[in-house]
């Protein structure tokens, strides 16, 4: 089978592309990426020479450029993840995110329902023309104290980043209704782990701490956050894949819930013992800064369904993942020097500057 896998230059595609080249020599799995800010190769250098592995750079918005690889390689079916994925960069530039998030995967589709029309596919069976669709816990909005998002809890989007996954997510479910375009899709919780581009907040922090750096934490860090490992998530994609019901939602999360602040706390235990400083030296560094316009309060999955339907759980403990993620960093200076050049560099310049 010939997979498409979009975006898998960036933190997550870069390990689902990883593992579906490496568990299944049967598939050839082309991954298209624009190659952005937060798309980096040097995330695959280990597989770039795998005879079952083609990287094809292009844009999901360039129709006829996407017209031209599903004819050329004939490509069976989608794994979608490329998009804009950072809030605050939604927050100065919302227009991006349309244009990726909804126009790149609305152009996605129309070219795939195209390149798929009239052949005959065993879906269910086999896979073949099926449009899986990557998104994200942030469509249900924000939680209180308490409750969990489920695959039934209303959409309510609250910042141009959800806003713009939340219209792909209806544009993926309105093709299967009107076209009857075989999709799955799947929502998951924040992922942390290695190669994940250095303006989040573990890797972000990480960096930060190890340079004696001030880690700039939102409001009071009373937000609520549930983690996952992104292997796990990578986990997680291969299965709803292989496994998920055509048409059907799948909550991903780790049920590991943690408060920005006690998060960050942590992170700075980690750090202090990697680093062999004195406890509690790396979280003075620990500075409040004024809160996110919009920041969602408590994001928290119920990933019960993917669980005992499909038989999927995370294999690692939060603890156990974050040394491994924060080992990988400390090892892996030359990735983030890499990374944290050009564009990245003026970005980083115009948010922090001053804080
Ligand atoms: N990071 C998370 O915690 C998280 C959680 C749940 C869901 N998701 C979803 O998973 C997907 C991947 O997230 P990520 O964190 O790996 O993002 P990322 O920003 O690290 O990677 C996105 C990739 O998409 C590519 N890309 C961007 N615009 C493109 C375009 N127009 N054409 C082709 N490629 C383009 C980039 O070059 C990059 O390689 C996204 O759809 C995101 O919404 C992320």
């Amino acid at each position: 089978m010939h997979i498409l896998i979009t975006g898998g230059a960036g933190f997550i595609g870069s390990h689902v592309v990883r593992l579906l080249v490496q568990k299944y020599p049967q598939y050839h799995i082309f991954n298209l990426d624009a190659l952005t800010y937060a798309g980096n190769l040097h995330n695959l250098s280990d597989i770039a020479d795998a005879p079952n592995y083609t990287f094809l750079k292009g844009d999901i918005t360039d129709e006829a450029f996407l017209a031209t690889i599903f004819e050329k390689h004939q490509l069976e079916a989608v794994i979608h993840l490329a998009a804009e994925s950072h809030v605050d960069r939604s927050i100065l530039n919302p227009l991006e995110f349309v244009k990726t998030n909804v126009l790149g995967t609305v152009t996605l589709l129309n070219v795939a329902k195209q390149a798929w029309k009239g052949k005959v596919f065993d879906t269910a069976q086999t896979r073949k023309g099926l449009f899986y669709h990557v998104s994200t816990d942030e469509v249900y909005g924000s939680l209180e104290h308490e409750g969990f998002f489920t695959e039934q809890t209303p959409y309510s989007p609250q910042s141009p980043y959800s806003a713009s996954k939340a219209a792909s997510d209806h544009f993926v479910r309105a093709y299967h209704n009107t076209y009857h375009l075989p999709i799955v899709l799947s929502n998951c919780s924040n992922n942390y782990g290695q190669n994940q581009f250095p303006e989040k907040l573990i890797p972000l922090f990480i960096q930060n701490i190890r340079q004696n750096k001030p880690l700039p934490v939102y409001g009071k860090g009373e937000n609520v956050r549930d983690w996952l490992y992104v292997i796990d998530h990578a986990r997680a994609i291969d299965t709803v894949f292989h496994e998920g019901v055509i048409g059907e939602t799948y909550n991903i999360g780790g049920f590991n819930e943690w408060k920005n602040l006690d998060l960050v706390r942590l992170l700075c235990q980690i750090m202090d013992k990697k680093l062999g400083r004195q406890a509690g030296e790396s979280e003075k560094l620990i500075t409040y800064v004024t809160d996110r316009a919009g920041h969602d309060l408590r994001y928290a999955i119920d990933s019960s369904k993917i669980k005992e339907k499909l038989g999927w759980e995370p294999s690692l403990q939060f603890e156990e993942g974050l040394e491994i993620t924060v080992e990988w960093y400390l090892q892996n200076q030359t990735w983030l020097d890499e990374v944290t050049s050009g564009d990245y560099q003026k970005f980083y310049e115009l948010q922090y500057a001053g804080r």
